[in-house]
């Protein structure tokens, strides 16, 4: 049975949460708005996107600044949001936008344009254009899960919790309000139907909801065991210079971290086998630092990827004197902090002095 939209619509009509990206009620956010908001809250939770989203408005107040901006600029004012693929293709997508005249206003349209998919096709459609369409992410597919009582864990489950989920809108209310429809279902699951301590007593979906009559919401949707996060090391080198800039260098476009900067250092293997610690130190003296140096240990960083853990182990110096120092350019170039576009791991690093 399809749960009833009016009861949820009246309940977003008081609770709606107020969102800098968010239209007033009875109005329709601009399309850049909603497409740069629905970007960033990929992978990223609404408290972390929400100052992002304001650096860019204020840096960008339309999509033709942001199409005819550099691209380090758009990396700079990114770097720490994560996913830095998402930047490259944000930044892509508002120049293709601009040649167009204009976003598409279908979701096959814009799924052409890059970055866009499924997910993202829909919460535009139906949040900017007021299309019928079920923006399937996170929140939709664990309140899925609920109303249905799907027990079957992800990601194996995932294709018929998005079959499930294009059923919510078929309600005449829905169709009526397919903006606040999809809305609606993001606050839902971001408050009442959240992932640990669900409030299923104020739920306004609760005597449809079978999880709830089961007593077992809290415990969907099931995810199949994670395989444990790998563990990688680096050794990484932290030079400054007599003005205190920093030898970095960038990273390869594509792939992890795409485009950010980097400290030299050694490549970030496997470690599996773990090969002893100080085999991977004197390697790295050895052929992976620029310069030879009386080397400081500056401490260490931990940081968590999708899949795997890095554990950067820094060493630093500072180089005191004017003379030049031989740097191979394949290690970097000094540059100031405020420069360089530095991803969090990279952040936390340099934050060691
Ligand atoms: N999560 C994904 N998209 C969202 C939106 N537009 N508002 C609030 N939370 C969201």
């Amino acid at each position: 049975m399809t749960p009833d939209s009016s009861l949820l619509l009246s309940w977003y009509d008081r609770h709606r949460r107020t969102l800098p990206w968010r239209a007033e009620p009875n109005q329709y956010a601009d399309p850049y708005h909603v497409w740069l908001s629905e970007i960033m809250l990929q992978q990223t939770v609404v408290q972390t996107v929400i100052p992002y989203y304001t650096r860019f408005l204020e840096e960008f107040p339309t999509i033709a600044d942001l199409a005819h901006a550099p691209q380090e600029k758009v990396l700079q004012l990114w770097a720490g949001l994560g996913y830095y693929a998402r930047a490259r293709n944000l930044h892509a997508c508002a120049q293709t936008v601009c040649q167009q005249g204009g976003f598409p206003r279908s979701i096959e349209g814009l799924q052409k344009l890059p970055g866009i998919g499924p997910y993202t096709s829909r919460a535009i459609a139906a949040i900017a254009f007021n299309i019928p369409a079920v923006p399937v992410d996170g929140n939709v597919e664990r309140i899925t899960a609920r109303l249905n009582a799907v027990t079957n864990p992800l990601p194996a489950s995932r294709p018929f919790l998005a079959e499930l989920a294009s059923e919510l809108n078929k309600t005449d209310a829905a169709q009526k309000r397919p903006s606040d429809f999809a809305q609606a279902l993001f606050d839902l699951g971001a408050t009442l139907c959240s992932p640990r301590s669900p409030s299923c007593l104020t739920c306004p979906w609760r005597s449809c909801c079978k999880a709830a009559a089961q007593n077992i919401a809290e415990t969907l949707p099931a995810r199949q065991k994670k395989q444990k996060r790998p563990s990688r090391h680096t050794v990484l080198f932290y030079v400054r210079d007599p003005q205190g800039h920093i030898l970095l260098r960038p990273r390869p476009a594509k792939g992890l971290l795409g485009g950010t900067d980097e400290l030299p250092g050694t490549p970030w293997d496997t470690q599996q086998p773990a090969i002893p610690h100080e085999d991977l130190l004197n390697n790295a003296f050895t052929h992976y630092a620029p310069l030879q140096a009386d080397w400081q240990k500056y401490g260490e960083v931990k940081h968590i990827f999708s899949h795997f853990t890095l554990y950067a182990h820094v060493y630093g110096c500072v180089l005191t004197t004017k003379r030049n120092y031989p740097i191979d350019p394949s290690y970097g170039r000094f540059i100031p902090f405020e420069e360089a576009i530095l991803a969090s791991v990279m952040k936390k690093c340099l934050l060691l002095r």
